[in-house]
């Protein structure tokens, strides 16, 4: 009899993390490892936010919690939600977990039976399959070129749909490739989803604030409020309020499935920690002025990471909507040779002797479904990006 679970074959373990634990290993061996795996904002949370959490330690605040959420928490959330996105949501339609990840986790476990597909388009968050995976569903990845910005079309959509669906996961701007969905794009994919009541949405909106250019944030129950009935919302503070240790991450959706998760919370991880829901609470209501400043040193960064890796040979790296990646195309390398001999053929080839040669850390685009490609996060100091820009150019360069 095995010791494992079986359901462990079905899940793999996560690209992203792996790369920066590799980074980590070759910096603690003493080697100069530029890291542009991991997708945490580098600014520090906002001392608000930090001394809402003091104060709640101070005030006792340390004891066991609603599981899916303290009031003051949830009433917080509803009132972001109708300010930011028109949503309008009662308490009992609220649940507020340990990350974003683990409300995603606690939609999938509460929703899926085994055969049920969801549909995921690629390039993806590397997480999305495998917990499809874990809860015993079927994901359908739908690939989503760069010829049409890495989004989702309406037809592939419709394409994708068969009886046996039971959600699509949206994720705008997305994670790897920071598209995000305008308006008229996301409105031509509710109008097939529409025509499909079988269909629920899970929209992972955790990178809303992170857009650039003017770009308006929208989501899919805002456009078309018939769907809020089988849309669950998925939001978090961890990336725009830079709070990504303190692990608080909540959703907006139809009660019954809302308390099925909470159920399922309260058999596993019950309550948040106290003191970040506190944090959260002050994160939500406090001043926002912060997200502003740290979009334009995001910008900044993009503009610059596009431009120099548009200078590299045999790489083409669009220029995204939002997030802090860039998903740049490997293509025109792959049958090229390092001047070690090492002839490239994969991106995770590629990925690999960067690493070895030049030190940079970046995650093949296989792991995220659309390859030849890898991503970067640029929410890193802008001088290590210079530099780690410089080594990919000067890589790609002595390629033969
Ligand atoms: C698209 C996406 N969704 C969800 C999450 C999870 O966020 P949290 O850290 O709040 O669990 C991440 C984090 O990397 C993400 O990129």
């Amino acid at each position: 009899m095995p010791f494992l679970a079986t359901a462990l074959d079905r899940v793999k373990p996560s690209a992203t993390i792996a790369v920066t634990d590799k980074a980590r290993e070759l910096k603690a061996a003493g080697r100069n490892v530029i890291g542009l795996g991991s997708g945490e904002p580098d600014f520090d949370t906002p001392a608000n936010i930090k001394l809402a959490a003091i104060h709640a330690v101070e005030a006792g605040k340390t004891k066991y919690t609603a599981v899916d959420g303290i009031p003051e928490l949830k009433e917080a959330i509803i009132a972001k939600f109708q300010r930011e996105n028109g949503l309008t949501y009662k308490p009992n339609q609220i649940i507020v977990g340990t990350g974003g990840k683990q409300v995603l986790y606690n939609a999938l476990m509460a929703t899926i039976n085994p055969g049920d597909e969801v549909i995921i388009p690629a390039p993806y968050w590397v997480s999305y399959p495998e917990m499809v995976a874990l809860a015993g569903g079927e994901s359908v990845p739908v690939v989503c070129t760069a010829e049409h910005g890495f989004k989702l079309q309406p037809a592939a959509l419709e394409a994708a749909i068969t009886p046996k669906t039971k959600w699509i996961i949206l994720n705008s701007p997305s994670n790897p490739t920071g598209a995000a969905y305008s308006r008229a794009e996301l409105k031509a994919l509710t109008d097939v989803l529409v025509k499909h009541p079988h269909v629920w949405v899970m929209t992972d909106d955790m990178y809303e604030h992170l857009v650039y250019d003017d770009f308006k944030f929208t989501t899919p129950a805002q456009i078309e409020p018939s769907l809020i009935d089988r849309t669950l919302t998925v939001n978090g503070v961890s990336k725009a309020y830079c709070m990504t240790g303190w692990r608080i991450g909540y959703a907006g959706g139809p009660s019954p499935l809302i308390k099925a998760m909470a159920t399922i919370q309260s058999q596993s991880t019950s309550n948040p920690c106290s003191i970040a829901q506190w944090a959260a609470v002050e994160a939500l209501n406090g001043p926002q002025d912060f997200i502003p400043a740290n979009n334009k040193v995001f910008k900044e960064r993009r503009d610059l990471v596009v431009a120099m890796l548009n200078q590299a040979t045999g790489i083409d790296c669009p220029r995204p909507e939002g997030a802090f990646y860039v998903y740049p195309s490997c293509a025109g390398t792959i049958g090229k040779t390092t001047p070690g001999g090492k002839k490239l053929e994969t991106d995770q080839d590629f990925v690999t002797e960067l690493l070895e040669a030049e030190g940079v850390a970046v995650v093949q685009g296989s792991a995220f479904g659309l390859g030849p490609a890898f991503r970067i996060s640029y929410a890193t100091k802008t001088s290590d990006l210079e530099e780690a820009c410089k080594r990919i150019q000067r890589f790609c360069g002595n390629l033969r």
